[in-house]
């Protein structure tokens, strides 16, 4: 073989134009889209690029490009803030110390789970980078409630953010539980000693899940009965005198206070609210501690179970008092982590009940605004049409499942310019547990095999009974 200013034609040979992006050509066994890599260039210096494009030829050349990520050297290790134009550099596979090289000068300590081209090499994540919304998509059963769970346990050894996640299967309702085989580890032991509540419709004080109806802002109690404030006037109008004799009183109360009162309206509202059964439902506080005090205390996780109650109507009144609540303190600038799992439930582009109406505009807005005040969403989806655009629209990060709908894939492409093609391709192709995280919480694009949950899942899939032959 031929030398090229002593590089081998054999192996992958690369050149740079600008120091930013590279083009490589050569023979090699593979290499593949993701795959972070060392160019070796001129007077010893060595870059480190990701591969965003490979195409094969059957005579067993390779071709692609990528981008260079930064320099890497023994003294400094890595350094993203330079890099270098180079005519000739040979392309060889970075190890796992120069990965680990990356993480440490990106301050990614989030492990996650391991590359998907290489296991021995941990994938992690930036902390401080859950600072902006993330977006989390993956077709039913591609991982994504089992993955969250693992990074929400990342978080919670490595950080301090408090985080409340609305739980609508019962998922996370054993996340302060440690799985059978994380027993003794120093990971399993920071989570044990976390600040984990677990609230549910049918636990008993101080765990159960309850709104106090007066706490809502009066266009959340509007929302709940169904009430506009100038198509319903009238009834609106009562509700709000009624407001400042209501004391800690809940639904129950205000029936026999609308009839005393005895005009039409009062009578027209009493009506109301019963034909809708709100005063049946069981999210009510009553006496009982209101889910809004507890987050308040900031508990390091807060899992609010919202399947458990008989009327879908209940979940929405539980989000709406969480987020206006968080949204009325907002310039407190208290950080909090609001991780919505199925997040289609809050805020799905069709959905037009009041209620549904009310929390969307809520998640809207916190997805616009929320971001200054340290309010970060976590949302988790199927598909991206199922979430309002301008939700999706202001998130940073995406984490990415399997995925085969091409529809949606494009739409990806679209919304999150920055992944690269090449890579958002593989998403058909990956199986249970492989994801694709890109954006500003990892320090490049990357696949990853997702790791092992510390903590116990929830409602795990149900299996078909089988019988014994
Ligand atoms: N990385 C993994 N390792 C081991 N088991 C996994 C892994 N990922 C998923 N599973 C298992 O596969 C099943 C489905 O996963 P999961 O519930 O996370 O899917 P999903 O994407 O959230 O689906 P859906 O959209 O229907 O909620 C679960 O029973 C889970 O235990
Ligand atoms: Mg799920």
């Amino acid at each position: 073989m031929t030398d090229i200013d002593g590089i081998s034609s054999e192996g992958l040979t690369a050149a740079s134009l600008d120091g930013r992006l590279f083009q490589f050509a050569g023979l090699a066994e593979s290499t593949e889209p993701g795959e972070i890599v060392l160019l070796h260039g001129p007077g010893g210096v060595v870059q480190v690029g990701q591969v965003d494009e490979v195409d094969f030829s059957f005579e067993g050349a390779l071709r692609g490009s990528g981008r260079i990520l930064g320099v890497v050297s023994d003294e400094a290790g890595f350094d993203s803030r330079h890099s270098y134009a180079f005519a000739v550099a040979a392309m060889t596979d970075a190890d796992g110390a120069t990965v680990e090289a990356i993480h440490e000068s990106s301050g990614a300590t989030l492990e996650i789970g391991s590359y998907l081209a290489s296991a021995e090499i941990p994938a992690r994540l930036l902390p401080h980078r859950f600072n902006r919304h993330t977006f989390w998509v993956g077709q039913s059963g591609s991982g994504k409630t089992y993955a969250l769970g693992v990074v929400l346990e990342q978080l919670l050894i490595h950080t301090a953010l408090p985080m409340v996640i609305f739980d609508p299967n019962a998922d996370f309702v054993r996340l302060r539980e440690i799985a059978a085989g994380a027993g003794e580890s120093d990971a399993a032991g920071a989570i044990a000693n976390r600040d984990i509540r677990i609230l549910r419709p049918s636990s008993p004080d101080p765990d159960s899940l309850r709104v106090r109806f007066v706490d809502l802002p009066m266009a959340a109690k509007g929302a709940v009965l169904h009430l506009d404030a100038l198509d319903d006037r009238a009834e609106f109008n009562e509700l709000v005198h009624l407001e400042e004799t209501l004391g800690t009183l809940g639904p129950e109360a205000i029936v026999p206070r609308l009839l005393e009162r005895g005009t039409p309206a009062a009578q027209a509202l009493a009506a109301r609210i019963e034909n809708l059964r709100v005063t049946d439902w069981r999210v009510w506080a009553g006496e009982l501690r209101a889910v809004t005090d507890i987050v308040d205390t900031r508990p390091d996780a807060t899992v609010l179970d919202l399947g458990g109650f008989a009327d879908p109507d209940e979940s929405l009144v539980v989000a709406m008092a969480v987020l206006d609540d968080l949204w009325a303190k907002r310039e407190q600038r208290r950080p909090i982590l609001i991780v919505i799992d199925e997040a289609h439930n809050l805020c799905a582009p069709e959905q037009n009940s009041p209620l549904h109406v009310a929390v969307r505009e809520r998640i809207v807005q916190i997805a616009a605004e929320g971001r200054k005040f340290g309010l970060w969403l976590l949302l988790s989806t199927q598909r991206p049409s199922r979430i309002h655009s301008s939700i999706i629209s202001q998130c940073d990060n995406i984490a990415l499942m399997k995925m085969t709908s091409p529809l949606d894939l494009d739409e990806l492409a679209t919304i999150f310019g920055f992944v690269p093609a090449a890579m958002l391709a593989r998403s058909p192709g990956f199986r249970q547990g492989e994801a694709l995280f890109a954006g500003g919480f990892v320090p490049a694009p990357t696949m990853v095999r997702i790791g092992t949950r510390l903590t116990r899942e929830g409602g795990a899939d149900v299996r078909v009974p089988v019988r014994d032959e």
